[in-house]
């Protein structure tokens, strides 16, 4: 078999073999297959495609090209949560504390940044000493101890999709279907979790930017995960705008500990509790309503923010950061930009403001660049919002003074307004379980 066939079969359209797929993924797995060939390859099925049979074989084997986390020896049921990635999306900071805080074991792999998203690692790499590296014996001690862990993918653990992931960001093969399915579903299935809970954004900063098309890669994901004996179900949420104010790392962190302290804003609490409640769910703790309530009181009481901090710990983390935004590194400089006209804001460019984000130090352009954790944007309006000409529309915050007027013309073209208010958007559009598709 040889690789240029396999790019050339799948180039032409036409569907692969379970022996193909096997030996693309081993030979890019252990290096035999170049970067080049592979990049080739990921770009043809952005173009073509791949069938529901594929995707599952390519799943399987990006699944088992390495280790699998056996979680038996954690009692109880194990829930996983996954989004397919936004701009501002930092729920997994405040559900799994939420989740862990109700009595059910997280031990969460998590990926970095990937094109104009952010990534869970990389934001919890903001906290000093926190670490997101472990071997497999060093994470289940965390998790048997504090009850939640959230971990960086280990080399170790479905390494053909760590390869690919990094290879598809910096190659512009991202937006697929099976591609993005596979890439989430092993790294599921090789963590080990009981249930899978899935966050599919859509929207204009979503990888999926039609509905249709992100609840077709819901149904997608949750067949592959019922077919390997997981209880999945997905949420698919409104990325037409960035999830709460802030975007970038530790702007983020500060942020899920405002909802975690019983603030924070609207939209990114719907979400998380709508997500904290499904997980409670899937684990077994009770009817929806109860999960609902179940993850509200956590808040209330204080359990949440107190499991987080315990991580945080538990991690190597100084748990001081949680209570003192100050102990986060700070940019050096702080810019307001502010609106050329009055009127409503009727769309937001999310993908763009993602990369005005990165622009300034919150993300990456090269497989290699190095994250600048104080570097972000705080948003003061929105989608929705009507703005008086010349009010703050957002602060940018970065130590690359030479890239803030490229963000904030970024950042500027990103945004539409009309003289009228522009209709509400739904925050949850869809509901999907192996049995049930349910539109809100
Ligand atoms: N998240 C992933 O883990 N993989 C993708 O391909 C996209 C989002």
């Amino acid at each position: 078999m040889r690789m240029v066939d396999i790019i050339q079969k799948k180039k032409d359209g036409n569907a692969l073999t379970k022996e193909e797929i096997n030996f693309f993924i081993n030979g890019y797995t252990n290096g035999e297959i170049p970067d080049y060939q592979a990049s080739s390859f990921t770009m043809a099925v952005c173009f073509n495609g791949m069938n529901a049979q594929e995707t599952a074989w390519l799943t399987e084997a990006m699944a088992f090209s390495g280790d699998t986390v056996d979680l038996s020896v954690i009692e109880g049921k194990k829930v996983d949560k996954h989004s397919t990635g936004g701009v501002g999306d930092k729920t997994t900071l405040v559900i799994t504390p939420i989740v862990a805080a109700c009595g059910v074991p997280i031990a969460k792999l998590s990926g970095r940044g990937l094109g104009h998203t952010g990534g869970t690692v990389d934001k919890l790499e903001s906290i000093s000493g926190l670490k997101t590296a472990f071997t497999t014996d060093e994470f289940l001690n965390i998790v048997r101890k504090t009850g939640i862990c959230v971990a960086g993918q280990s080399a170790d653990i479905a390494p053909a999709d760590k390869k690919l992931y990094a290879l598809r960001d910096v190659t512009a093969t991202v937006r697929s279907m099976p591609l993005i399915a596979s890439s989430i579903m092993s790294k599921k299935i090789a963590a080990g979790s009981d249930a899978i809970v899935l966050d599919v954004k859509t929207g204009s900063g979503a990888f999926m930017s039609d509905l249709d098309d992100a609840v077709a890669l819901a149904k997608e994901m949750v067949a592959i995960g019922e077919n390997v004996g997981r209880t999945t179900v997905a949420l698919v949420t409104n990325m037409n705008m960035p999830l709460g104010h802030a975007i970038g790392n530790s702007l983020e962190i500060i942020e899920a500990v405002e909802v975690l302290k019983g603030g924070g804003d609207d939209d990114l609490k719907q979400v998380c509790f709508a997500l904290a409640a499904n997980m409670l769910f899937v684990a077994g703790k009770g009817d929806m309503e109860y999960c609902e309530k179940l993850a509200e009181n956590a808040v209330k009481s204080g359990e949440a923010l107190k499991k987080l901090e315990e991580m945080v710990q538990a991690q190597g983390g100084d748990p001081a950061c949680i209570s003192n935004n100050e102990l986060f590194p700070q940019a050096e400089y702080s810019y307001e930009i502010k609106a050329e006209l009055s009127g409503w804001i009727s769309f937001m460019d999310t993908v763009a403001i993602g990369e005005a984000a990165a622009v300034l130090g919150a993300g990456r352009s090269k497989k290699d660049d190095v994250i600048d954790h104080s570097a972000g944007i705080i948003l003061k309006a929105k989608t929705g919002c009507y703005v008086e000409q010349g009010s703050v529309l957002a602060v940018l915050k970065t130590n690359r003074k030479e890239s803030v007027n490229d963000a904030e013309r970024r950042f500027l073209n990103a945004l539409k307004f009309t003289d009228f208010q522009p209709e509400k958007e739904k925050l949850i559009f869809a509901h999907i379980s192996s049995n049930e598709t349910k539109y809100f």
